[in-house]
């Protein structure tokens, strides 16, 4: 089959329809209103006071958009994607519901773009993909660790042919969330009831799996075959539980599932290896490893490292800082050259959150594919399953589908392209 590089028609205006006005949501409406040719045509929350503060906020500054408020009950965001002033519904709910909302978006008609991860299932994973083929419309993950300045320096060492031929990877998401059980809010309750730290395998693997799938050219030219997933026991969230809260606390009364830490192995139909490592629970710092390896370099992250050798399989030593800011300058992805200014003002993450919504603002009003489809969702999201199937099997392989039906063989490479900030507007 051919693969399907969807591209719909340019649109001068986005009118955007948010759903779940929380932490993410609420950044998003405010960063994504900033851009020229993007709306705030309505939002929706359970809670409504979400969406009342964001929409004083636009207001105050002025933001184009009618702003309209679909809230209050569980299902109140179906009337955001029914509307018919909504071309483009961006889903900032809590992970169990982003697929049910993809689903019911694009059969509405309307574009999707979603918080990580895109489903929880195979089943949901599929529906998704038959369900956009058949809409004909964008479905895209907003899987912002891709546009990271780094991520998208080693990107363009990848493309550029820099590193050789590409032959293991590795990503993580080490990031201690234990201090969460300190608040206890509406936000933080809902956290702990939620299957991230209830389940086994990877539940949370886009962050780290997003950018090494674009430097591999995973669903165009190569694809993930099958997956090795084990954890470790589950110790951090409770002992600090005990050393801080009373015996009847919800605190003490939590069963934690999920291991401290969880180590996958991805094998690609080419050969490749993928490993990513997941952790919320550690007192190791915050890291997305985000190293690539091929015969001729490597880059690692955490802190930025680049060693280059002269030939295939050459020795080759890490940078020292002066030959490293060298290379960054001289390897900088055009898009961090053109929007670094405006990302490290608008930012989000270090910016790399404006940078990906400026990214599909200017693919989606110049009529351009998308980066990352909804292949890209799909086989992204699979991890979730297929990492605890394997992990509950003792870290048997488990087999990942293919939903680009065997058109990866075929696919040409995903190129980042740049934006033209003056033609957008600002
Ligand atoms: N890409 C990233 O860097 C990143 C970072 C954090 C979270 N996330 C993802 O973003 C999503 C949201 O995370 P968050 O941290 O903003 O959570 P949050 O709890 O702060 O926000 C979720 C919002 O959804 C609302 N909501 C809940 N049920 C709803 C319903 N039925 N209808 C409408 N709204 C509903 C809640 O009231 C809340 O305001 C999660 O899926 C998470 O995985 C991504």
């Amino acid at each position: 089959m051919e693969r399907n590089r969807y591209a719909a028609p340019p649109m001068e205006k986005i009118r955007v329809g948010f759903i779940g006005i929380g932490e993410r949501g609420t950044t998003a409406v405010f960063r994504t209103s900033g851009i020229p040719g993007v709306e705030t045509a309505a939002m929706a929350d359970l809670r409504p006071r979400q969406c009342e503060n964001a929409k004083a906020w636009l207001e105050e500054k002025g933001r184009p958009g009618a702003k309209k408020i679909h809230a209050g009950a569980e299902e109140s965001w179906k009337a955001l994607c029914d509307d018919p002033d909504v071309d483009v519904v961006y889903v900032t709910a809590p992970a169990p519901l982003h697929a049910r909302m993809e689903l019911y978006a694009l059969r509405a008609g309307k574009h999707v773009l979603t918080e990580v991860p895109g489903a929880r299932t195979i089943d949901e994973a599929w529906e998704i993909v038959e369900t956009c083929e058949k809409a004909r419309r964008h479905c895209m993950m907003l899987e912002n660790c891709c546009y990271g300045e780094m991520e998208m320096f080693a990107w363009n060492l990848a493309h550029k042919g820099l590193l050789g031929t590409l032959v293991h990877a590795e990503g993580g998401y080490v990031h201690n969330l234990v201090w969460r059980q300190q608040e206890d809010d509406f936000r933080n309750r809902r956290f702990f009831d939620a299957p991230e730290v209830h389940d086994f395998g990877n539940t949370y693997p886009t962050h780290a799996l997003g950018p090494i799938c674009l430097y591999m050219d995973v669903n165009r030219g190569d694809r993930m075959e099958r997956i090795v997933s084990m954890s470790s026991l589950a110790a951090a969230h409770s002992e600090y539980a005990a050393a801080k809260f009373p015996p009847d606390s919800w605190q003490r009364r939590t069963r934690w599932r999920t291991g401290d830490m969880n180590t996958s192995i991805i094998r690609t139909a080419r050969g490749r290896t993928i490993m990513m490592q997941y952790s919320i629970d550690s007192p190791r710092p915050y890291s997305r490893i985000n190293l690539i390896q091929g015969t001729k370099g490597c880059f690692c992250d955490y802190p930025p490292r680049l060693a280059l050798a002269d030939v295939p399989g050459g020795e080759a030593e890490w940078m020292d800082d002066a030959a490293f800011e060298k290379a960054r300058r001289e390897h900088m992805h055009p898009l961090w050259k053109t929007a670094g200014e405006l990302a490290a003002r608008d930012g989000g993450h270090g910016g790399m959150d404006f940078v990906m919504d400026l990214r599909w603002v200017w693919c989606m009003r110049n009529g351009l594919p998308l980066d990352m489809d909804v292949y890209d969702l799909a086989s992204w999201s699979s991890i979730v399953p297929c990492s605890a199937e394997s992990d509950r099997r003792g870290g048997e392989p488990v087999e990942l589908p293919d939903f680009t039906r065997g058109a990866w063989r075929t696919a040409e490479p995903t190129s980042i392209g740049d934006v033209d900030l003056a033609k957008l507007g600002f």
